[in-house]
């Protein structure tokens, strides 16, 4: 069982590419924060509390079957460490609405597959409403958990 205990504030797990549009979300919104790393050579991070994951979606609604590639392969690598997966909470996803109805896919497969809440859908970096709606309602719903 595990014994990890949730703090006041959230702890934010996040994955950005290259373009880093994530990261710079994550550094507005100024809340502690850990990085999942973008090349397999580096080692995985494996965390010991619980957290909420904050994801780009990849894969441009192309691709095979329903998942259509949306979720980052190294954010796959790092739900599939069974610690990671067991400390999860809840999933933001990143996303641009050129790609329609495969805007932010990844929250949505995340939340269905770790039967977590998907809490918020935000495009690019986001805005700075976005940076206000999300620090207040992840404050809040942290202490309901
Ligand atoms: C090749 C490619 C495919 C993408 N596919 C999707 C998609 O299917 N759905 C979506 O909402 N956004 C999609 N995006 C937009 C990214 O999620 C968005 O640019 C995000 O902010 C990237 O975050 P990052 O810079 O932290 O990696 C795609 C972007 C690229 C470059």
């Amino acid at each position: 069982m595990s014994t990890a205990i949730a703090t006041e504030t959230p702890l934010l797990v996040y994955f950005s590419s290259v373009s880093q549009n994530t990261a710079r979300f994550i550094e507005k919104l100024g809340l502690r924060a850990q990085s999942i790393p973008l090349f397999a050579s580096e080692p995985m991070l494996v965390v010991d509390e619980p957290f909420v994951l904050v994801t780009p979606t990849y894969g441009g609604g192309q691709g095979r079957g329903e998942e259509r590639g949306a979720v980052p392969k190294q954010v796959i690598r790092f739900l599939n460490v069974e610690q990671n997966r067991s400390l999860i909470r809840g999933v933001i996803a990143a996303g641009n609405t050129n790609f329609g109805d495969a805007f932010c896919a990844a929250g949505d497969i995340i939340s269905r597959k770790c039967h977590v809440p998907h809490l918020y859908r935000l495009e690019l970096f986001g805005t700075s409403e976005d940076v206000t709606r999300v620090s207040e309602g992840l404050e809040r719903w942290w202490k309901l958990q």
